[in-house]
């Protein structure tokens, strides 16, 4: 089953609520939410006092991607504010492992993030704290940027390592995907498609998302 998870980044941040109840009729499976320190990352963002007021208007789980440095100051603070899976860059954190733990301990669903450099091996150590692994198939900070297309065979190679360790981990995909690409990242073993502009900036949200899901 493949998954959406729409980001907000894309949306129109003076009317977050909007965004929330048209992504609730138009089969998101997730709000994937965009947090930026303006250190990890060049951009600014929100942190978890929206996270916690987007948790009240909308039922959907909360996918919260921390682009943020030492993001272990503040997993506790995302997992009260409503995360329903916190991901964090290995890039960022110097303790990954503790990092895991600690939100795996909240029952709440951990994630590691690699920008695109980052070498799968860095998950070596962690694979069994892990819910999932993000992929940046862009260099983080904005929405919009060009896929890049190495992410593919990263994705293929992740999918190996999981499945030759017998484990149950979800890929996600992170950056310039839209309709026109999902398949490719599908191929590759990716189960979570995020995608901001592809999906905020078209007419028809639903239509986007229903093809990333059932791509031809
Ligand atoms: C980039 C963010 C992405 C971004 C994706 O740093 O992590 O989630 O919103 O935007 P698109 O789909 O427009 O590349
Ligand atoms: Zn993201």
């Amino acid at each position: 089953m493949i998954k959406v998870a729409p980001s907000i980044l894309s949306a129109d941040f003076a009317d977050m609520n909007a965004a929330l109840k048209k992504m609730e009729v138009s089969g998101a499976d997730y709000i994937h939410c965009d947090v930026m320190d303006g250190v990890f990352v060049p951009n600014i963002t929100f942190g978890q006092i929206m996270v916690k007021a987007l948790r009240e208007k909308t039922s959907l789980p909360l996918d919260v991607h921390l682009m943020i440095i030492q993001p272990e100051r503040f997993t506790d603070e995302f997992i009260e504010a409503g995360a329903d899976l916190l991901v964090v860059h290995a890039e960022a954190s110097m303790h990954l492992c503790r990092t895991l733990q600690t939100i795996k301990a909240r029952g709440v669903k951990a994630g590691v993030a690699l920008n695109p450099h980052t070498p799968l091996e860095v998950l070596e150590y962690v694979y069994d704290y892990l819910d999932l692994v993000l992929l940046m198939s862009v260099n983080p900070g904005f929405g919009g940027q060009q896929f890049i297309p190495s992410s593919l065979e990263k994705a293929a190679r992740l999918r190996e390592s999981i499945v030759k360790r017998g484990l149950d981990i979800d890929i996600e995909m992170d950056g310039g995907l839209s309709a026109g690409n999902a398949k490719a990242a599908i191929d590759a073993g990716v189960t979570i498609l995020v995608a901001g502009s592809a999906i905020f900036g078209a007419p028809d949200p639903a239509g986007v998302i229903a093809r990333m899901k059932n791509p031809k």
